[in-house]
């Protein structure tokens, strides 16, 4: 909390504010599925860190079940990288290349850095130092095979556990996503029908991407029977199967506050249907329906796409404890680098141009969360860092974290009480990736306090429009929160329970 937050005895969620705030949202996210499995513990290492290969690793015996395990869950026939590790071929022809990426830490993706606390399902999606030198050892020995290579499994959902059913939705038809202009990317949003006539609550979700190379991440909102019309008007509004949401689902939600959002679960490419901790699960009403928002990534072409989810839900009666997802936005100010300029390197033309794109709502956006944030909405300093800190009302328990920005941003961290003996970092992600969102379950979940502070802190750079990579548009612009692929956002998300 900052010292004018504390004066002014502000920093708690306005409901009007809220509301705003939970429109505009874009919650891409991926991966409690990644981290589905059970260990924990941080066995990444950081990359340089040496392990020692007494011999030359044999093929047959350690690296093709290091990649069977760690790699082939995105690397398949169909799957979201660009090439399949299926046969000893296939791997032994690019051992060298394999060698380069997992020495530099690039593979497998993995977007929490060493600040980080362990993650479930830490240990089977990243490398211990042991699996890294085995695999550059065998490389510099010339990368030969001895033997074939495993098949990869195929990714199995959360067992079903007594007393919960399986339930299963997906697109009725087909969806050819197309790249949003200036961009690779396509945001998709589907209206789904678990047919529920009982309140349940949702203990892990699985995605199935039908055209898994394109699917990069999926996110699951609930849609209270009292928002079904509105889903029905967005979806009736843009031609073909669902509607374009690269900033959220875009409905509306008088029941919407920024400390129980409507995110049910998300998951990415190799990830395996993410469970939530035991005894706990996402409260859906009976005759809820499910926005399934599907993140297409067409830089490598694009296919008809009809990817489905399969949830396993408890009835209200197991009695389950409700999670709730917390959102903690930052206000963006991203003035335009030095010699650059435009019409729109004015923060009042920006302001006006989000006003014109999305609706005059968009434009009370950033001044909402400069005042959400403790901030004036009149002297507004621009910065490439945005922070924000929220005080804790109740007893919580932190059970995941998420983080969201755009394709300008670099870094983003979420914490507990930071710079005070209590603090604990909760995510820490050095080295931003729009494509590699993630949605992280904690090892050891974090209790907190009435009183406690939340933070987050994202960094952007406004220099990556210069490199135009990844469709990031190239005109000068004063950046502000915003919905399109061209705005920016600095969102921390946590699924909790309360006390
Ligand atoms: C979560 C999905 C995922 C996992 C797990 C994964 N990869 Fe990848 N890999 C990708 C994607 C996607 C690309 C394409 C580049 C990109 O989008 O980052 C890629 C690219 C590569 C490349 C090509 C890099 C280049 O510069 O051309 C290599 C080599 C590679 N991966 C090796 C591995 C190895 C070895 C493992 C396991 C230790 C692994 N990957 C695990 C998704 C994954």
């Amino acid at each position: 909390m900052t010292p004018s937050m504390r004066k002014r005895g502000s920093g708690t969620a306005r409901t009007g504010l809220a509301v705003a705030i939970a429109l505009g949202l874009a919650v891409p996210l991926v991966a409690v599925a990644c981290a589905q499995s059970s260990g924990g513990g941080s066995s990444q290492t950081a990359p340089g860190v040496q392990a020692t290969v007494s011999r030359t690793p044999s093929f047959t015996r350690d690296v093709a079940p290091i990649v069977q395990r760690k790699c082939s869950g995105c690397h398949q026939v169909g799957g979201v990288a660009p090439f399949a590790f299926d046969s000893a071929r296939a791997i032994s022809s690019r051992a060298s290349l394999i060698s380069a990426v997992v020495q530099a830490g690039l593979m497998p993706p993995w977007p929490p850095g060493a600040r980080s606390p362990a993650y479930v399902g830490e240990d089977k999606r990243t490398l211990s130092a042991q699996e890294r030198a085995t695999l550059v050892a065998w490389a510099s020995a010339g990368g030969k095979t001895d033997g074939p290579a495993r098949k990869p499994l195929a990714p199995k959902g959360a067992p079903v556990r007594e007393g919960e059913r399986v339930v299963e939705v997906g697109l009725p038809t087909a969806y050819t996503p197309s790249a949003q202009p200036g961009t690779t990317d396509d945001y998709r949003c589907f209206v789904l029908d678990p047919k529920l006539t009982e309140d349940v609550s949702v203990t892990s979700a699985r995605i199935d991407p039908g055209a898994s190379k394109i699917v990069h991440h999926v996110i699951l909102f609930r849609v209270p029977p009292s928002q079904r019309a509105d889903a029905a008007q967005l979806d009736a509004a843009d031609p073909g199967p669902g509607w374009t949401c690269f900033g959220g689902t875009g409905i509306s939600s008088a029941s919407e506050s920024l400390n129980d959002a409507d995110w049910i679960a998300a998951w990415a490419p190799g990830g395996q249907g993410g469970r939530l901790p035991d005894g706990t699960g996402v409260p859906l009403e009976a005759g809820s329906e499910i926005v399934m928002q599907v993140h297409y990534n067409l830089l490598n072409g694009k296919a008809p796409d009809r990817s489905s989810a399969v949830l396993t839900v408890a009835p209200k009666s197991a009695g389950l404890e409700d999670v709730h997802t917390i959102l903690l936005p930052a206000p963006v100010e991203l003035a335009c680098a030095k010699g650059e300029s435009g019409r729109l390197c004015d923060r009042n033309a920006a302001l006006a141009e989000l006003a014109r794109k999305y609706g005059v709502e968009a434009a009370f956006m950033p001044p909402g969360l400069l005042y959400l944030c403790g901030r004036s909405a009149t002297d507004v300093k621009p910065s490439p860092v945005s922070i924000c800190d929220r005080r804790i009302r109740e007893p919580t328990t932190i059970l995941v974290a998420a983080g969201h920005m755009h394709l300008l941003g670099s870094s983003i961290r979420l914490e507990l009480n930071p710079g005070t003996p209590r603090s604990k970092v909760l995510l820490d992600i050095p080295r931003w990736d729009f494509h590699w969102q993630g949605a992280y379950t904690l090892a050891q979940p974090v209790h907190a306090e009435p009183g406690d502070v939340l933070r987050v802190t994202c960094r952007h750079d406004v220099q990556r429009r210069h490199h135009g990579a990844h469709g990031v548009p190239t005109t000068p612009r004063y950046i502000l929160w915003g919905e399109g692929t061209t705005d920016e956002m600095c969102l921390g998300l946590l699924q909790v329970t309360r006390g």
